[in-house]
C-alpha cells in the first residue's frame, strides 16, 4: 500500500556547518553511515546516509573559497564521493575506482574490486578538496562506486552542494525561506518500510548489478521530494526560487503546475545545471532527466490564498503523475524581482572547434552479459578514450538508441544543436548533463579547463552507468 499524498510537510535538508574555517577554506566532516530514517510516516527505512540523513546535509560554499570535505566511511561497503557539476582536480573528483573501503575492509572482501579495478584507494576516510573557482550553481554530491552507484544512491547517498557568489547576491532573487532546493526522486518500498531495489546481491558486496528485467533502469512507484513522499509545502503568496534536481536513478520528469493560471510562464527558469542563464526563460513545463537541475521562480501571488497547486509529472502515470503540492497560506510582502538579465555567458563558436568527437550510446555486450556501451565498448577504468587539450574548444556529438542522459565531468558545456537544428527549450545555459532521445543526435561544445587528469563521461541512468556505459578521458596540457 502506498503512503498517502500531501500529508507530510516538505522537509528542508539540514545545512552542514563547517567543523572549522580559516582565511581561505571551510572544512567539513561527514560520516557515511547506516541509519533508520522515517520516510513513509510510521515506518523506519534503513538508509545509507551522509551523516545518516537522506538527503545528506546541504553544503553551502562561497565561490572562491575552498571547501574541504572529509568523508568517513562507516558503511559496510566501499564508497566514492563525486561532486556533480564541480570543477574539481582529478584526484578529488571521485573516479569510480578511487574507493574508500570500510576501515577494516579489504578489497578481497568485495568481489569486482580486484586487480586492475583499484585506483587510488583509502581505508576508513578520504578528504576531498574543492577549489570552488566556479560561479553560483546548484550542484549535488552522490556516490560513484564502480558497478554499484545505482543501489548506493537509491539507499540514500545524495545531497545538495550549493555555490553562492556576489553576482547572485546582486540579483534580488527570492532568498532565505523562499529559496528552496527540491531533490526529486522515485523509490519503491517493502512492506516493512525498507527500500526495495532489485539487486542481484542485496549485500552490495560480491556481485554487482540488477536482475535482467531492469536493463532500462530501476524505477519506483513513490515520488520522494527531499526525503518525503509527495510532500506539501505551505507558501506565502509571493515569488519562490526552487532548485529542482532530478536525483532519480532512471526516471525522467516533465513537471507542470496544476492549476497553472498564467499560460506560458508558470515557471520562470533562471538557471540550469551549472549556474544562471543569460536571461530568464518562461516555460509551462520543465523536463528533467536524471542528474539535471533547473532553477525556477514560481510566483504564488498569482493564486488566491487557499489555492492548492499540485506539481505534476506529465511523464508519470498513476502514483508517479504527482510530485508534491503547494498551498498558498497567506498574503505576504515580497521584495524579490526577476531581473531581465542574469549573467554574461560567452556563447561558444562551434564552427571554430578543431576537434570533433562522436559518441554512440547503445545496448551491447559487457563480458558475457547484456549491458550498455559507448562506441561499442564497455567501460574499462584503465582505458583512455579521449585526450582533450585544456583550453581547446571541442564539439562532441552524441547518438543514442533510447533515452540516455549523458554527463561529462570537470567542465560544463553548451548544447549547440539537435539533429542539426536549434537546441531545445531546456538546453540553454551551462549544462553538465544532456538528455539524448533515441531520435536525436545532439552536439555540445565543450572547453575543458583547470586540471589535467583522468575524468569520466557516462550515462547518468545509474543502472546503465553500472552496466558499463561509461568512458574515461584524460585532459592534457
Ligand atoms: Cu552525477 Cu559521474 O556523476
Ligand atoms: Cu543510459
Amino acid at each position: 500500500q502506498l503512503p498517502q499524498r500531501f500529508r507530510v510537510p516538505l522537509p528542508i535538508p539540514r545545512v552542514a556547518k563547517p567543523a572549522r574555517s580559516d582565511a581561505t577554506t571551510d572544512y567539513y566532516e561527514i560520516t557515511q553511515r547506516v541509519a533508520d530514517v522515517e520516510i513513509v510516516p510510521g515506518y523506519k527505512t534503513p538508509v545509507f546516509g551522509y551523516d545518516g540523513e537522506f538527503p545528506g546535509p546541504t553544503i553551502r560554499s562561497t565561490s572562491g573559497r575552498k571547501t574541504v570535505v572529509t568523508h568517513r566511511n562507516e558503511l559496510p561497503v566501499p564508497t566514492v564521493v563525486h561532486l556533480h557539476g564541480g570543477h574539481t582536480p582529478a584526484e578529488h573528483d571521485g573516479y569510480p575506482t578511487d574507493l574508500v573501503f570500510p576501515k577494516d575492509g579489504n578489497p578481497g572482501d568485495f568481489a569486482g574490486h580486484g586487480d586492475g579495478m583499484l585506483g587510488d584507494i583509502t581505508r576508513g576516510s578520504r578528504t576531498y578538496e574543492y577549489p570552488m573557482r566556479q560561479a553560483a550553481a546548484t550542484l549535488w554530491y552522490h556516490d560513484h562506486r564502480m558497478d554499484f552507484t545505482g543501489p548506493q544512491v537509491w539507499r540514500g547517498l545524495a545531497g545538495f552542494h550549493l555555490i553562492h557568489d556576489d553576482v547572485e547576491a546582486g540579483l534580488s532573487l527570492p532568498h532565505g525561506d523562499r529559496d528552496i532546493p527540491l531533490m526529486i526522486c522515485d523509490r519503491a518500498f517493502e512492506a516493512d518500510g525498507a527500500f526495495r531495489y532489485p539487486a542481484v546481491d542485496p549485500t552490495l558486496r560480491h556481485v554487482p548489478g540488477v536482475r535482467e528485467e531492469y536493463m532500462e533502469g530501476v524505477a519506483g512507484d513513490v515520488v520522494v521530494v527531499n526525503g518525503a513522499p509527495w510532500p506539501e509545502l505551505e507558501v506565502d503568496a509571493a515569488r519562490y526560487r526552487f532548485r529542482l534536481l532530478n536525483a532519480s536513478n532512471a526516471r525522467r520528469y516533465r513537471l507542470s503546475l496544476d492549476p497553472n493560471p498564467s499560460g506560458g510562464d508558470g515557471f520562470v527558469q533562471i538557471a540550469s545545471d551549472v549556474g544562471f542563464l543569460a536571461q530568464p526563460l518562461r516555460h509551462d513545463r520543465i523536463d528533467l532527466a536524471p542528474a539535471e537541475r533547473s532553477e525556477v521562480i514560481v510566483d504564488f501571488s498569482r493564486y488566491p490564498v487557499g489555492t492548492e497547486i499540485v506539481l505534476r509529472n506529465e511523464l508519470g502515470n498513476g502514483s508517479t503523475a504527482e510530485v508534491m503540492r503547494f498551498v498558498v497560506a497567506r498574503k505576504a510582502a515580497d521584495d524579490s524581482t526577476i531581473p531581465e538579465r542574469l549573467v554574461e555567458i560567452e556563447p561558444y563558436d562551434a564552427a571554430a572547434a578543431k576537434v570533433h568527437r562522436e559518441w554512440s550510446f547503445t545496448r551491447g555486450r559487457v563480458g558475457n552479459h547484456a549491458g550498455w556501451t559507448i562506441n561499442g565498448k564497455a567501460f574499462d577504468p584503465n582505458r583512455i578514450d579521449a585526450e582533450p587539450k585544456l583550453g581547446e574548444l571541442e564539439v562532441w556529438r552524441f547518438y543514442s538508441d533510447l533515452h540516455h542522459p549523458v554527463h561529462i565531468h570537470l567542465s560544463p558545456f553548451q548544447v549547440i544543436s539537435r539533429n542539426g537544428r536549434a537546441p531545445g527549450p531546456y538546453d540553454a545555459g551551462w549544462k553538465d548533463t544532456v538528455d539524448i532521445p533515441p531520435t536525436d543526435y545532439v552536439e555540445v561544445a565543450i572547453r575543458f579547463s583547470g586540471f589535467t587528469g583522468k575524468y569520466m563521461m557516462h550515462c547518468h541512468n545509474l543502472e546503465h552507468e553500472d552496466m558499463a556505459m561509461m568512458s574515461a578521458f584524460e585532459t592534457v596540457d
